[in-house]
């Protein structure tokens, strides 16, 4: 019976780590060793538990304001002394966090192979998204098969030098993951965005957190949520606040005395989806959402300087507008006021999957354990 261990610390990881984890679940001689580091503590048991996972063991590593090289060592340590007692004959990481990258790197020192989800993502600067380009990089480093979601990302793969028979283009799993969360299409427990929801009110949805944008950044983007707020009264804007009390002390004083702004804690995942559904808008810094509200027609404003994550903007769905404060309320009400602006990019696309990523994953898995054929590669439906 072979060991598969996947290991994650964070939401957007066990987001799109839940399709695998239950695809593995199914596989008969496959023994599913689920492993989380605890890099996030209630984002991460929020998503665990909507998915029904429940890991067999978590490392607990989170500490209030945790340092990067923190986040590394007592992850480092916790695998150290784990693959010693489980011997696990693959460690599955996802993306680019310093979970992901940790695991990749003490599986590689205790002589385990490592697949990589997400491979291949790159914004071509190493300062930006901080620290993820450089834990990507390294993980694609080590890893020995690498999971690509699209064929751009697997581009990027084969002109870093990794050889085309490790890589397999599988689509992202958080398109498995969004249509089982907008399926269970259950009310949002909190009942005043419960009501923005279902009184069709103009909702814009804002989420923040990227390391790079904390400081003076950050504080611009609180204050351009309230300006947008203020300026288009119809509206109600919904920034469900990260837990990161950096973020919160950046964002929220702005956002306090604005009536039809709503701030609240992370929301469910399946609850998220539902307000993304019913959103006119999104503007985010977030990897996951740029990947997610596309595919339901949502124009996405992404406050970032660069993105890995080319495909939507080229589809006219996603358009990075960085971090200036008028820049972002000028953009923002452009949609929100003038229909044809808002007409050219609200076109539902899907050029991160199809729903079948964990499928065609697990093929390439059993695969590489000298099991069965891969399934072929994902193509997605341009136009
Ligand atoms: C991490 C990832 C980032 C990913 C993001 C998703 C790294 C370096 N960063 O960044 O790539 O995009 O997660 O959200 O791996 N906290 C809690 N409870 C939680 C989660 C966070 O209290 O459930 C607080 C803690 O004080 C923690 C702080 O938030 O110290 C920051 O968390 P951390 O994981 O270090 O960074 P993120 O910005 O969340
Ligand atoms: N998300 C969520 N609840 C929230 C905000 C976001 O479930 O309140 C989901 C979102 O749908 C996406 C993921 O979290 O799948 C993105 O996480 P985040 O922005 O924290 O990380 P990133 O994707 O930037 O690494």
């Amino acid at each position: 019976m072979a060991v598969v261990m996947p290991i994650y610390g964070t939401r957007p990881e066990a987001i799109k780590m839940a399709p695998i984890v239950q695809a593995l679940g199914k596989e008969r001689d496959i023994s599913c060793f689920v492993t989380v580091t605890g890099q996030h503590r209630e984002m991460l048991d929020q998503v665990n538990s909507l998915f029904g996972i429940d890991p067999d063991v978590d490392l607990n590593i989170l500490r209030p304001g945790q340092s990067l090289s923190g986040i590394l060592s007592r992850t480092v340590d916790g695998l150290d002394e784990l693959f010693g007692r489980i011997q696990p004959d693959v460690v599955l990481v996802q993306g680019d966090t310093t979970s992901a990258a940790a695991g990749a790197l003490t599986a590689f020192y205790h002589k385990i192979p490592v697949v990589h989800v997400e491979a291949g993502l790159r914004s071509g600067n190493l300062l930006s998204p901080f620290p993820e380009e450089a834990n990507r990089k390294l993980i694609s480093q080590i890893a020995q098969l690498h999971l690509a979601p699209t064929h751009s990302s697997k581009r990027n793969l084969l002109e870093e030098g990794i050889s085309d028979v490790d890589i397999a283009v599988t689509g992202n799993t958080v398109i498995d993951a969004l249509l089982q969360a907008v399926e269970m299409d259950l009310p949002v427990a909190d009942p005043r965005i419960e009501e923005a929801v279902q009184s069709g009110q103009t909702i814009v949805l804002a989420t923040t957190h990227r390391r790079e944008n904390q400081g003076g950044s950050m504080e611009a983007i609180g204050r351009a949520l309230a300006r947008i707020a203020e300026a288009d009264n119809d509206s109600i804007v919904i920034l469900p606040a990260h837990r990161n009390p950096v973020v919160r002390e950046a964002v929220l004083p702005w956002l306090a005395n604005v009536p039809n702004v709503l701030v609240c804690e992370p929301l469910s995942y399946h609850e998220f989806a539902r307000v993304m559904r019913a959103s006119r808008i999104v503007v985010t810094d977030s990897g996951g959402v740029q990947e997610e509200a596309p595919s339901l027609g949502k124009p996405v404003l992404v406050m970032r300087q660069n993105t890995e994550r080319p495909e939507a903007v080229t589809a006219g769905t996603v358009k990075l507008i960085g971090t200036d404060e008028d820049r972002i309320v000028h953009e923002a009400l452009k949609l929100l006021q003038v229909p044809s602006e808002y007409e050219a990019m609200a076109n539902a696309v899907n050029p991160y999957g199809d729903g079948r990523a964990a499928e065609r994953s697990i093929s390439a898995i059993l695969h590489l354990l000298g099991r069965g054929r891969r399934l072929p590669d994902f193509a997605p439906i341009i136009g």
